[in-house]
Order: structure tokens, then C-alpha cells, then sequence
């Protein structure tokens, strides 16, 4: 049945009728608070709406594959938990989050050679939470807070809804550079700038692929001391690492200059929305303040259920299991690129984590090709949506976690077709003139020794 002004659904016996208003019109548009103003729905929203058809090899989305999950363990703790603690699972709780979560995740932790004490942890929903909450109580509108070149999509918009400067700092092949950081620290400051936390993702990063040795880790925090400049660690992906033991964390080298955030989004699964920060005392006493006004707690049944399934499963394995599975698909995108991208195209090698960084030869353009790689059912998501500030035309990241291996061949063969016309016309016609490309721009992830 259609109504005057909208779509109304099949009216069912037992059920009121849901009328969806389709008007577009904003009667607030003058009402939102100035925050709002950098809030805007990407551009290429619209394409991945067609990019999620089934025919369509989507390259672009970063969601875990949990495919390998034991149901039956879940299932069972869940059940255990109903019936033996539901009414206290279900049940309000404390606003840092319950003790006997941020024991377990103090034992996570120590993976990466962390030593932490439970009251320092605060549990959020999600890591996305803990960047919020970080922002919230550290940054005023104007303030400047440093990310890498490229940076975590998911980070940008909360800095902008804060209404924070990013400024990018340059990346290589071993993540963010020391000497780079200081530099922009001291030229932001000399300007009158009020800088107030350096954002990293140290370990197979998002997008760039690319992890910090222990070496450069030492170094940015000794940066940082010089500076006096607080480093924020985003570490979700740390324990997918393919070969080696992980990296200690930038936060296990010092105790009071590092804000750690962790999530079991992609070592367990994401629809628990449980991750955390770990801070030095007096910043954990103010983010609890904040939680407890973001959310009163964080679920408690998640939380619950996270611990009960840390105590019963081999958890540790089960990354295991995961780190596997990524690296299958990891080595299927390498032999893939390997075989289908034209010349001038390079990408980054990742040794753990989701995301491959492909840099295109000077005068492609990722974003204006997106619609092309769509038409020919490849998805990928374009470099600029990982600066703040417009660059990263020349760039795209491709994902491998969810696909098959046979996907992504398929997908990279597709892409390599579409990248292949797009360098012929580009001969044919010449340099299409756009924005300027950031991997010619100074203080942007350039090719380095391990990639191709
Ligand atoms: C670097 C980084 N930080 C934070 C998040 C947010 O994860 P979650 O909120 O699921 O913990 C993601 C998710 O992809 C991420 O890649």
C-alpha cells in the first residue's frame, strides 16, 4: 500500500504497520552542533552497496573471518553462563569493567610483553570506543593530534568528530619514521599549535600492512620523551602475526608515556564489542569518568562471555588457527599481485594483520577508478580514505581476510585487467591532472625496500 508521503510495509494481522518517511528533507539542518559538520558519509558509500553483490570480489571490507570459530565451545560457555551466572551477566556493572575481564586481558597482554595491573585497564565497546574515549577526554576543538600516512579510517572520523588537525606523518617500509614525528612535533608547536597525542598502529597496520621492529619502537618512544608527546598505541592485529613471536608493544617499553588499545575484535569476534585501554593511573581515572557517562558500563553479559570462553578454550590455538588461515590468504593476494599487476604498480609485503598498501604508477587515480574496478566486479578500498587531508589518490588497500584464496586471484585478476586498460589509456591520452599524488608529496608512505 503507498501512503502521500512515504512507503508503507504489508500490514500483518498482529502487527502495526512500520511507515518509512522517504522525505530527505532536514527540518534541524540549522540545529546541529558544529561536531557534526565533519561528519559526512563517505563518497563511496554508495558503490559498496553494490560492491557487497555476490558477483562483485570485494577486496575493500576489513571484517575477520570467523568462520573457524568453535560454535559448539561458545555455545556451551554461553549456556553455562545463562544458567549459572545469567542473572549477574544480565545485570548492570561497574563502569571500568568487570575484575575478572581485565585480569584475562592483563594475562593477553603480557603476549606482547606487557606487565599491567587489572586497575589500570578500563573495558570499552570495541577499540573503536577506547579511540573515542581517549579523544573525549584529551582534545579540544583546534587540538592537533599526529597520525601516520596512511592512518585507521575508523580513527579519522572519531578525530574529526572531535574536531582535532590531523596532521600525517611520514611512514617506510618499518612504519612510522622517528625522525619525521620529531620534525612535525617541533614545527607544529613553533607554529602555536597545541599537539596533543601521536595516534599509531605499530603492528600489520591498517592500511599500510607494514610493522614497526622493535628498534623503531625504541626509537618513536624516545621521540616522544624528547618531545614530551603522549603516544597512543592501537594494537587490534599484534597476535596475527604469520612467522614470528609478536613485537613487544611500544606500552611494554614504558609505563606512563603509552595509552594501549586492545580488542578481542579480531582474536575472538567482533559482535561482542569488548576491547580496552590500558593507562597510566590518573588518565584511567578520567576515562572511567567518561565510560561511565559514554555508557553507564560496558556489557556485562560480553564480558562474561569473553572470560568464560578465554577459561575454556584453548584460546591461544585458536589465534593460531586464524593467523593460519590469514596467512593463506595473505600468500594468495602476494601470488596474485605477482601475477596480474602491470608494471609501476607496487604494494607492501604484510607479515600479519588483513591489509595489503598498493601504490599505482604516477597519474592513476584509485578513486576515479573505483567505479571502473566495480563495473568489472572488483572492490577495493581508495587510498584518500585513509588521510585527512585529500591525498592518497595514488593508492588503494586491498583486503584478503575474508575472501577464499580463490577469490582473491580471481579478484586480483580482475584487478589487474582494469589497472592494465587504465595504464593503456593513460598512455593513449596522457596523465589524467588531479589532485597532487601523495606518494610524490613529502610525509607519505612511499615504497621501501620490502615492497614491491
Ligand atoms: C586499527 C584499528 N583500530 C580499531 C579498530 C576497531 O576495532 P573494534 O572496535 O572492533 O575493536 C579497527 C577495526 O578494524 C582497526 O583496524
Amino acid at each position: 500500500m503507498r501512503h502521500p508521503w512515504g512507503v508503507e510495509s504489508t500490514p500483518e494481522p498482529d502487527r502495526v504497520p512500520l511507515v518509512r518517511r522517504d522525505t530527505r528533507l532536514d527540518s534541524y539542518v540549522d540545529r546541529y552542533a558544529a561536531r557534526t559538520h565533519g561528519m559526512t558519509a563517505s563518497a563511496i558509500r554508495a558503490l559498496f552497496a553494490v560492491a557487497n553483490r555476490p558477483e562483485v570480489v570485494s577486496l575493500a571490507g576489513g571484517m575477520p573471518n570467523i568462520a573457524d570459530l568453535p560454535l559448539d565451545v561458545v555455545g556451551s560457555a554461553l549456556q553455562d553462563l545463562v544458567l549459572g551466572r545469567g542473572l549477574q551477566a544480565m545485570q548492570y556493572g561497574s563502569g571500568q569493567g568487570e575484575q575478572e575481564i581485565r585480569e584475562a586481558i592483563c594475562e593477553v597482554m603480557s603476549l606482547e610483553g606487557i606487565s599491567a595491573h587489572p586497575d589500570d585497564v578500563t573495558v570499552t565497546v570495541g577499540s573503536q570506543q577506547a579511540l573515542d574515549l581517549v579523544t573525549r577526554i584529551f582534545c579540544d576543538p583546534g587540538d592537533v593530534v599526529l597520525c601516520e600516512a596512511p592512518s585507521y579510517v575508523g580513527a579519522l572520523g572519531v578525530f574529526r568528530s572531535f574536531q582535532c588537525d590531523v596532521a600525517h606523518v611520514a611512514m617506510d617500509s618499518e612504519g612510522l619514521v622517528p625522525e619525521a614525528l620529531r620534525e612535525a612535533v617541533l614545527a607544529l608547536r613553533a607554529a602555536g599549535r597545541s599537539v596533543k597525542f601521536v595516534y599509531t598502529i605499530p603492528s600489520f597496520h591498517n592500511p599500510a600492512g607494514v610493522t614497526q621492529s622493535l628498534e623503531r619502537r625504541r626509537a618513536i618512544l624516545a621521540v616522544a620523551e624528547e618531545t614530551d608527546l603522549l603516544v597512543i598505541e592501537d594494537n587490534p592485529y599484534g597476535l596475527l602475526g604469520f612467522d614470528a613471536d609478536p613485537i613487544p608493544a611500544i606500552r611494554s617499553l614504558s609505563d606512563d608515556r603509552v595509552v594501549y588499545l586492545g580488542t578481542f575484535s579480531k582474536t575472538f569476534a567482533p559482535g561482542f564489542r569488548i576491547g580496552w585501554v590500558l593507562a597510566p593511573h590518573a588518565v584511567r581515572e578520567k576515562l572511567v569518568l567518561a565510560q561511565e557517562s559514554a555508557t553507564l558500563c560496558p556489557p556485562t553479559f560480553s564480558q562474561f562471555a569473553i572470560t568464560a570462553y578465554l577459561r575454556q578454550h584453548d584460546w591461544q590455538g585458536q589465534i593460531k588457527v586464524f593467523a593460519e588461515m590469514y596467512r593463506e590468504r595473505r600468500d594468495a593476494m602476494l601470488a596474485g599481485l605477482t601475477a596480474e599487476m602491470p608494471a609501476g604498480v607496487t604494494w607492501t609485503v604484510p607479515a600479519g594483520g588483513f591489509y595489503v598498501w598498493v601504490t599505482l604508477p604516477p597519474g592513476l587515480d584509485a578513486q576515479a577508478m573505483l567505479p571502473r574496478a566495480v563495473t568489472a566486479r572488483v572492490a577495493y578500498v581508495p587510498g584518500t580514505a585513509f588521510y585527512a587531508d585529500g591525498f592518497g589518490s595514488r593508492h588503494l588497500r586491498l583486503s584478503y581476510c575474508f575472501p577464499t584464496p580463490e577469490r582473491i586471484l580471481e579478484g586480483t585478476r580482475r584487478l589487474g585487467e582494469v589497472l592494465a586498460y587504465e595504464s593503456e589509456l593513460m598512455s593513449t591520452f596522457g596523465t589524467p591532472l588531479g589532485a597532487p599524488h601523495a606518494a610524490e608529496l613529502p610525509g607519505h608512505l612511499a615504497p621501501g625496500t620490502d615492497q614491491r
